[in-house]
């Protein structure tokens, strides 16, 4: 189904200074770009409508975030969830989010930025074998993350779809993550910010599959050319 073109999100996204127009030129220095450059720095990939990373950041401004998504339409509706959420309680001052395609992600994030947390929520199954190798969780995107991620950097990955789950172990091991904890049914508890997605699927009576992994050292690293065949 194709998404109606929305008029009012590109001029909304290029009106907010924490909307990055050339996310190629903060490469390497998007800490800097913060008003507290110090703190650790999380990035979600494929955001939606940033459901979870407005209220995340809101709540967490020790936290600094960056949030990408492929589609403006869908940044634009972002972007007003950011607006919502922080709207005259702070300034917007701990989140950047930017329109991008996350399988070019090195581009516009250097081993210099140290993300320390990486979120990936509800991210597209793909189900078809010809179509794997675009999933944010093969092999081959978690080796790209790799080369910005801070070592021992943590992974939270979320998703409804049980096939996905079960591959994404194999690309974790062959991209040398180690599962830290992991549930086929995770709770909802006061703490959760539930995703857009999440919420859909938890409507129909969906279980949800979360895990936690952190990146190991590299030395034992799989062959990179040969990962992730699937
Ligand atoms: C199923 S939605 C999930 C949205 C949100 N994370 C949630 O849990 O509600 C997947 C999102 O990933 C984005 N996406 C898919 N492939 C992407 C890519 N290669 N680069 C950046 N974003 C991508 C889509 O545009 C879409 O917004």
């Amino acid at each position: 189904m194709r998404m109606r073109r929305k008029k009012w999100a590109e001029p909304e996204l290029r009106s907010a200074a924490y909307c990055i127009q050339d996310p190629r030129a903060q490469r390497g220095e998007w800490r800097a770009c913060f008003a507290r450059p110090d703190q650790p720095l999380a990035l979600e990939v494929g955001c939606g409508k940033g459901g979870f990373i407005s209220r995340y950041a809101f709540l967490h401004p020790e936290w600094n975030f960056l949030a990408v998504d492929l589609i403006s339409n869908v940044l634009g509706s972002c972007k007003r969830a950011i607006d919502e959420a922080f709207s005259g309680k702070r300034e917007v001052d701990n989140i950047r989010i930017f329109a991008w395609d996350v399988e070019q992600i090195e581009d516009v994030l250097a081993p210099e930025d140290r993300v320390q947390r990486l979120y990936v929520h509800f991210c597209n199954p793909w189900p078809k074998a010809g179509h794997r190798k675009r999933r944010l969780t093969h092999t081959r995107q978690l080796l790209r993350y790799r080369t910005f991620l801070a070592p021992e950097a943590e992974l939270i990955f979320k998703t409804d779809d049980p096939g996905l789950f079960a591959d994404t172990h194999t690309y974790l091991r062959e991209a040398r993550f180690r599962i830290l904890e992991e549930t086929d049914n995770l709770p909802v508890t006061e703490e959760s910010i539930v995703t857009e997605h999440e919420a859909m699927f938890r409507s129909t009576g969906k279980p949800i599959h979360f895990l936690r992994a952190v990146m190991e050292e590299r030395e034992e690293l799989e062959d990179e050319k040969t990962a992730g065949g699937c």
